[in-house]
């Protein structure tokens, strides 16, 4: 609903960021159906997997040395609290999704009801880290009072879009998401982290037969 719901933002001559994960693909599926009507639209995608659902659905897709700036970025997440502040990665996609994101006029967050905290850290923080040394960068981040926990796939360490591993730490409430953030990010071997701050300009809510627009 919520996926549906978001290509009502969605305008002629729009460049689109795409964001990743379950929800998106509705989104995507959406808007494929429109461009077939004759919207004219592009995308840059947030993930490989974003990326062979557009083709799948017939969106054009664009690129950063094509373009600059996008017009209107949609993306899942896997909380989100009061201020709109997020955490994301829970797919692994977070790195292209904060860099897509990060240059669109506008973002809005595509989640059903369960998403919405009233603080985050319940799901674990994907931290993106440098594969070589993990291990130390792991440490460091344990001195935070975390158990940082290196993401695996079917027995395997999971290795993102970028080439970098993904350390998943479970904070039990993280009460100023801004310090964190920064905090994580002056650490040696730490890409990125899943907190998107002051980021989300509107989140659609889905509900069974509906979806709601907060802003
Ligand atoms: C991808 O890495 C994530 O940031 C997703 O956007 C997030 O996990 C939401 O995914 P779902 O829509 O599948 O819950």
């Amino acid at each position: 609903m919520a996926g549906e719901k978001a290509v009502e933002f969605v305008k002629d001559g729009m460049v689109i960021g795409l964001g990743s994960g379950s929800t998106v693909y509705w989104f995507l599926k959406k808007l494929g159906g429109l461009v077939e009507q004759g919207l004219n639209i592009k995308g840059i995608p947030s993930s490989i997997q974003t990326e062979n659902w557009a083709r799948q659905f017939g969106i054009p897709l664009t690129n950063f040395s094509e373009v600059q700036r996008l017009d209107l970025a949609v993306d899942g997440a896997d909380e989100i609290d009061p201020d709109f502040n997020l955490i994301k990665g829970g797919g692994g996609a977070l790195l292209r999704e904060k860099v897509v994101n990060a240059h669109s006029e506008r973002l809005i967050i595509i989640a059903d009801e369960s998403k919405r905290v009233k603080q985050l850290g319940e799901f674990p923080l994907p931290v993106e880290v440098v594969p070589f040394g993990w291990e130390l960068t792991a440490n460091k981040i344990g001195s935070l009072g975390v158990v940082p926990v290196l993401r695996k796939e079917n027995g395997e360490v999971f290795v993102t879009n970028n080439g970098n591993y993904i350390l998943d730490c479970k904070f039990t409430s993280i009460p100023n998401p801004q310090e964190l953030h920064h905090e994580l990010k002056m650490m040696l071997g730490v890409v990125e982290t899943g907190l998107f701050i002051g980021m989300t300009d509107a989140v659609i809510v889905g509900h069974s037969d509906s979806a709601s627009v907060i802003e």
